[in-house]
């Protein structure tokens, strides 16, 4: 089997790579790109560990194939931040404890990107669905939703929130 050369564009820079028809996008991310900020856990579509925004929607890298995203616009994790500055929604995670060994927290992070920009608002059980395919093996998600729930709307009654900067000011 012969590599072929494509072009994909990732978090706005286009990036040409050789690859195998087979090779998932999770590999040529992690494996030829060098963003192994996506993680592999699974690896067959079940944890949300590896997952991505191809065109806006999170998806299971690990179950794309590099081919299928040609054309697409895909970002990962590395997109998230403006330079060395974190997201909000970045920010609120470390701000509520949200992580703890980290595995899942790409992941965790891309599928509650995805539904901030719908949703800037949600409440707790839309969270928790937007959320519903991420699985994380320590924080028992409490910490997590409410980063999610807390990261474009800081309450006043979470002492969590209050060590948030944009609260202090
Ligand atoms: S590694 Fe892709 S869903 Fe688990
Ligand atoms: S922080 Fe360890 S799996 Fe979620």
């Amino acid at each position: 089997m012969e590599k072929i050369q494509i072009t994909l564009n990732i978090n706005d820079k286009l990036c040409e790579v050789m690859v195998y028809h087979n090779d998932t996008l999770l590999e040529v991310l992690r494996d030829e790109l060098d963003l192994t900020g996506s993680k592999e856990s699974c690896g067959e579509g079940v944890c949300g560990s590896c997952t991505i925004h191809m065109d806006g929607k999170p998806v299971r890298s690990c179950l794309t194939l590099a081919m299928e995203a040609v054309g697409t616009k895909i970002r990962t994790v590395e997109g998230l931040a403006n330079g060395d500055e974190l997201s909000d929604l970045q920010q609120s995670f470390i701000d509520h404890g949200a992580v703890q060994c980290g595995f899942c927290t790409s992941g965790m992070l891309m599928s509650a990107d995805a539904l901030l920009k719908n949703n800037p608002k949600p409440d707790e059980k839309t969270v928790r669905k937007a959320l519903g395919g991420n699985i994380c093996r320590c924080t028992g998600y409490a910490k997590i939703v409410e980063a999610v729930a807390h990261a474009c709307n800081p309450q006043d009654d979470c002492p969590d929130c209050k060590t948030d900067s944009k609260v202090r000011e």
